[in-house]
């Protein structure tokens, strides 16, 4: 089987705080897998490590390794541009350039990128991350309008889109439907079920019934430490462990 990420006995410390601890799992392509525990436990650090994202933090070190297509991102020699590029990231408050229009907001990356020779092409790859995000029947006559006109879930979908165009190949949601309200937040969860076709999705979430409505793996992570993994339907009918059993009978903070 070749996975679409490979985690390795990966730590990760703030200063001399240690909160991930040994932690290894592996990740199926077209699958979603969501990472659940309660607050505090070190979910979007365990996030922020998969993409390197902590790089940008000099009180964070990381120990361990994590592979896609079998290329550990931490080894000598990675090009950590191309890392980035692997993984599209979609955060807890959504966050689209406010002042740029909806098109540009999808537009900019690929841009940057040098991913598109025209104008053609570049509006074909827009209209395609919205048609994917399910955004694009809405905002089709809007597309020079600024971003800030949009509603909460909308302007989450616009960063879904935003993601997508830039061809990553797995998919980081960091609580993405924590500040939605539920009719937005379901858009968001019928999506992802849509998304796993074409991209392996990796979503962090507080609410063990959203983890056992859209995904298809879970990891339970309590104090930086991996309690179980599984397939979601035995996880949530035959934890092994009697953490995930309080967890997900919501007998845990
Ligand atoms: N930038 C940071 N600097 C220092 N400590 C941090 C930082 N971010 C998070 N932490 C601490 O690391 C632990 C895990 O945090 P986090 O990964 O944000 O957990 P979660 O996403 O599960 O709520 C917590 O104790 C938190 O206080
Ligand atoms: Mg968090």
């Amino acid at each position: 089987m070749s996975w679409a990420v490979e985690v390795h006995n990966l730590n990760v410390w703030y200063g001399d705080k240690h909160v991930i601890r040994n932690v290894s799992f592996r990740v199926p392509k077209n699958v979603v897998l969501a990472i659940m525990g309660p607050s505090g436990c070190g979910k979007s650090t365990l996030l922020r490590a998969m993409n390197r994202l902590l790089d940008l933090n000099p009180h964070a070190r990381v120990e361990g390794q994590v592979k896609i297509n079998g290329i550990n991102i931490y080894g000598d020699n990675v090009d950590v541009t191309w890392v980035r590029r692997q993984f599209g990231m979609v955060f807890q408050i959504p966050n689209p350039f406010p002042h740029l229009s909806i098109y540009e907001n999808v537009a900019l990356g690929p841009k940057l990128n040098g991913l598109v020779r025209s104008k053609s092409e570049l509006d074909e790859l827009v209209k395609e991350a919205l048609q994917k995000a399910y955004l694009w029947d809405e905002v089709k006559n809007d597309l020079k309008k600024p971003a800030s006109m949009l509603s909460g879930g909308q302007q989450q979908r616009l960063c879904i889109a935003r993601a997508l165009a830039l061809k990553p190949r797995i998919i980081l949601m960091d609580e993405p439907t924590a500040n939605l309200d539920p009719v937005a937040a379901s858009k968001i969860e019928e999506l992802l079920l849509e998304l796993k076709e074409d991209y392996t999705i990796i979503i962090v979430t507080h609410n063990p019934q959203q983890a056992a409505r859209v995904s298809d793996y879970v990891a339970f992570i309590y104090m930086g430490e991996l309690i179980e993994i599984g397939e979601t339907s035995t996880i949530f009918t035959r934890p092994t462990h009697v953490l995930t059993e309080k967890y997900v009978l919501g007998r845990m903070g």
